[in-house]
């Protein structure tokens, strides 16, 4: 059994009640993602399995056997970083950074989300892919809060990316 992390293979624990927040955190010291409420209201532990954002405190290890497993340290680095990450700076989508790997993880599976057609609370036409506004951005993007209020400029940076087409 094994799940594959920012494309390194890695065993499940022994323990089925590792949470993949853990396993990230405790045994692969993949501090990227945070623990903040660890109940799955604030969503700064947000990952990608498979593509999808997931809350990795309310995942069990075990649950990602034989899927893909992306952290913020697998979208982006210091020398190459992903085009949110970049934009997060231009527009001060941050102060402590505390929340803004989950913030960057959510939105990418966001973004995706749209274009895939999945409409939101906020989505008027049910059959057309929804409209790139800030509207739209605020309600996709409302389980991750962040605690030093800087969402204006985390909108504002999804929706530059968003605009540019490099997701
Ligand atoms: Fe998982 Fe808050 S730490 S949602
Ligand atoms: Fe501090 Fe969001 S930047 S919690």
């Amino acid at each position: 059994m094994a799940i594959r992390i920012n494309d390194t293979e890695v065993a499940v624990p022994d323990d089925p009640r590792v949470s993949l927040l853990d396993l990230l955190r405790e045994q692969l010291h993949l501090t990227g993602t945070k623990v903040g409420c660890n109940q799955g209201a604030c969503g700064a532990c947000t990952v990608l399995i498979d593509g999808e954002r997931v809350l990795s405190c309310l995942t069990l290890a075990i649950q990602a056997d034989g899927r893909s497993v992306t952290t913020i340290e697998g979208l982006g680095s210091d020398a190459d970083p992903h085009p949110l990450q970049t934009a997060f700076i231009e527009h001060d989508g941050f102060q402590c950074g505390y929340c803004t790997p989950g913030q960057i993880c959510a939105a990418v599976a966001m973004l995706r989300e749209i274009a895939d057609c999945v409409p939101s609370y906020v989505t008027a036409d049910l059959a057309a892919r929804a409209s790139l506004s800030p509207e739209e951005i605020r309600e996709r993007m409302s389980g991750n809060l962040c605690r030093c209020g800087a969402h204006n400029g985390i909108v504002e940076a999804i929706l530059q990316v968003a605009r540019e087409e490099v997701i």
